[in-house]
């Protein structure tokens, strides 16, 4: 039975996908065999094949496994907005249970399971109140929070960070990425703040990848380099410590 980890962010665009396709691809050269699924995926491309998952594509170029972008993804809506009314607008509403029943047979296969939010923790699912949050809490996968390095992050991660803690779910840490000149004093500082007042570790800083592309299928220098940026050691160390108490597992 596989360990998981909930990939969630401060807001929608932080860069979810590039890191949950940067840490699988990193996992698979490592020989740990990874897999990432997008259990709701709201602006979901209109395909021959129907509705396909922008962010399974991209987990699956960006590792270079082949697997249909379905087995990857399993609500795709088409409209680009909080999934509870995309859902709607599709006349679906989302439910927990198939989604625990994905995980569940990934975790049966592989050692390492990466799933994907949408948008931030306090997304709702549906009208019934359920959120990003309750889904992490059902899996009872820790989290980790992908945060933008620039100004205002301080606010948006410890706000993230503090309601996942006060819920009752675990972080395991946060990830800065898209930093666009390295890391100054204001992003240092960032970090070492969102430390202080949380007291949950930065497992890496991802710089800006040019040419990287999500929506348009283009990992360009992102499996060369992502290994570099990110504390693989601490990661590794999250799975190993789930996989000998039940944190990351489901009951
Ligand atoms: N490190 C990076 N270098 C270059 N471009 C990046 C980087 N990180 C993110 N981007 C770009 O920013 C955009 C948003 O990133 P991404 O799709 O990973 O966000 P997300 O948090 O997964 O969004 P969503 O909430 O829609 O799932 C993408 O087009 C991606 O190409
Ligand atoms: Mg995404």
């Amino acid at each position: 039975m596989g360990s998981g980890i909930f990939i969630t962010g401060t807001d929608t665009g932080v860069g979810k996908t590039v890191i949950t396709a940067g840490l699988m691809t990193a996992l698979l050269k490592a020989g740990i065999d990874a897999a990432a699924f997008k259990p709701v995926q709201s602006g979901a491309k209109r395909t021959g094949k129907g509705l396909v998952s922008p962010d399974a594509a991209f987990y699956l170029r960006a590792a270079g496994v082949s697997a249909r972008e379905s087995d990857y993804s399993l609500y795709c809506l088409e409209q680009p907005l909080s999934p509870h009314i995309a859902a709607e607008l599709d006349g679906i509403t989302i439910v927990k249970e198939p989604i625990i029943k994905r995980c569940r047979e990934y975790l049966d296969r592989h050692r390492v399971l990466l799933v994907e939010g949408a948008g931030g923790i306090c997304v709702p699912l549906n009208r019934s109140g359920f959120l990003m949050a309750d889904l992490a809490r059902e899996l009872d996968f820790p989290l980790l929070v992908v945060a933008r390095p620039s100004l205002g992050t301080i606010n948006h991660t410890v706000l993230s960070i503090k309601y996942a803690q006060m819920t009752g779910l675990r972080v395991a840490g946060f990830i800065f990425n898209n930093l666009r000149q390295g890391a100054g004093l204001m992003e240092k500082d960032n970090a070492e703040m969102i430390e202080l007042l949380t007291g949950v570790p930065l497992l890496g800083m991802v710089p800006h990848l040019p040419g990287l592309d999500v929506d348009g299928g283009i990992a360009g220098p992102l499996a060369d380099t992502v290994g570099q940026y990110l504390q693989l050691t601490e990661i590794g160390g999250l799975f190993d410590e789930c996989a000998g108490s039940t944190a990351g597992r489901m009951g």
